[in-house]
């Protein structure tokens, strides 16, 4: 029996083998213990970030929550560049994610691994997870990879879709 996928479908599974194993760190039966601990640095004034440890958690992440006063200087001690400076900072397997960035992307970059202080996007756009206003359409973001002195494009998304 010859079993037919369609062209398109081949394409996909190839092209998106990485994103298999994604969806396989994230899939029924990845219990919360499979995924790392994130952990999350936050002003305790901003309720933005309460919203996007919500979306963390949601996915499936264990996650624990640390309140800081000032949390300008502890972004520029993990190496997070001026310029991709967010609200809250968190740091999972080795790689710091600033700001708003949906879980799926995060568990991406555990599964691909690459070499990089981590991943981020600067501000709060509009239907990034935690910043969803209702009634108005996502805004587009680009996040971006990092190491010292140097980033390029990881993902782009809009509200939690890539595009
Ligand atoms: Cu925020
Ligand atoms: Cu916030």
């Amino acid at each position: 029996m010859q079993i037919d996928i369609p062209l398109s479908r081949r394409g996909l599974f190839i092209g998106t083998a990485q994103a298999f194993a994604a969806i396989a760190l994230a899939g029924p039966g990845a219990a919360a213990e499979v995924l790392p601990k994130m952990t999350v640095t936050r002003d305790p004034n901003c309720g933005c970030c309460g919203n996007w440890v919500k979306h963390i958690k949601a996915a499936g992440f264990p996650i624990d929550v640390v309140e800081i006063d000032d949390v300008m200087p502890f972004k520029a001690k993990l190496g997070v560049p001026e310029a991709l400076m967010s609200c809250h900072t968190a740091e999972i397997g080795g790689y710091v994610i600033e700001g708003h960035v949906p879980a799926e992307a995060v568990k991406r970059l555990l599964v691909e691994r690459p070499k990089a202080i981590g991943i981020a996007f600067p501000g709060m756009p509009i239907g990034s997870p935690g910043m969803e206003v209702p009634g108005q359409a996502p805004q587009s973001y680009e996040i971006a990879i990092f190491s010292a002195g140097k980033q390029h494009v990881f993902a782009r998304y809009r509200g939690l879709q890539q595009v």
